[in-house]
């Protein structure tokens, strides 16, 4: 049966989760159009629309939206999912990184949803807003102050939206794998998944996660989605 989105816009497309959901959804001839600081150079396909835009500069994120739903106004789907690390002791963060890291990991959610809710307010069928939160948004963790203080903040920020949006047939989740691998999230952090598999969440589960919500039937929601992991033992670098 062919999938119900039909035009998705995903954040955080050059890499990770948000890769490897753009090439399944452009395998399935789903149009997407992808947002990310190297949305251009990351990969070329008929159906991906890429626009480059650094999302922790919450003030151009307007301007650069109005264009996006200039030329798009058949948008259907937000898979809002672009997030990078911060963990440390909070006073070791300076003021800007701070900033730069709630810019990206909430404000940046917060703004493209509100950019695109008038846009998905006028299809005609029901349209899909899903949102990659954590494990950490569920559950603080040691040296997770700044990651988890956006995490959580997602969560109000979805089930508030999902009471607002209900009337509009948007239909809102969010998803909050615990630690995955093979994503470049862990590149500039201390510690990553241990070796052993039963330590990480699959990306197969977190994709097949995202596709489910993007599936659901007549009114079911998938409002939130936690995966959990086996094992928790971490690696850290030296
Ligand atoms: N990996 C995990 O263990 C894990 C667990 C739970 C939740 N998550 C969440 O999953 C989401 C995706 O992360 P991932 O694991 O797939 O990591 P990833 O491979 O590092 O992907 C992050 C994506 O976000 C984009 N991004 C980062 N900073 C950006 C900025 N300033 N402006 C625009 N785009 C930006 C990156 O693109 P550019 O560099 O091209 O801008 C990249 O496409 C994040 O929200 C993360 O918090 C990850």
């Amino acid at each position: 049966m062919p999938m119900m989105v039909k035009k998705i816009l995903i954040t955080g497309v050059s890499s990770g989760i948000g890769y490897a959901v753009c090439q399944k959804l452009l395998k399935k001839g789903i149009q997407v159009i992808g947002v990310c600081r190297r949305a251009t150079s990351s990969f070329s396909h008929k159906n991906y629309y890429p626009y480059n835009i650094d999302l922790s500069q919450p003030i151009k994120i307007d301007e650069k939206f109005k264009t996006i739903i200039k030329t798009h106004r058949d948008i259907d789907s937000i898979l809002s999912n672009a997030g990078v690390a911060m963990f440390g002791n909070l006073e070791q963060h300076s003021s800007d990184q701070i900033i730069e890291n709630i810019n990206i990991n909430l404000l940046s959610h917060i703004l493209v949803i509100k950019n695109l809710l008038p846009t998905l307010k006028q299809q005609k069928t029901t349209t899909k807003i899903i949102v990659i939160g954590s494990y950490a948004g569920l559950q603080g963790g040691r040296q997770g102050g700044i990651y988890c203080s956006a995490k959580f903040a997602l969560q109000g920020l979805v089930e508030s939206l999902q009471i607002d949006c209900a009337s509009s047939n948007i239909k809102i989740s969010i998803i909050n794998p615990a630690i995955i691998k093979g994503t470049n999230f862990y590149d500039d952090t201390y510690f990553e998944p241990a070796d052993d598999i039963l330590n990480s969440v699959d990306m197969d589960d977190v994709i097949n996660s995202i596709m489910l919500c993007l599936d659901a039937k007549n009114g079911s929601v998938f409002a939130k989605i936690n995966i959990s992991v086996l094992k928790k033992s971490l690696k850290f670098k030296k």
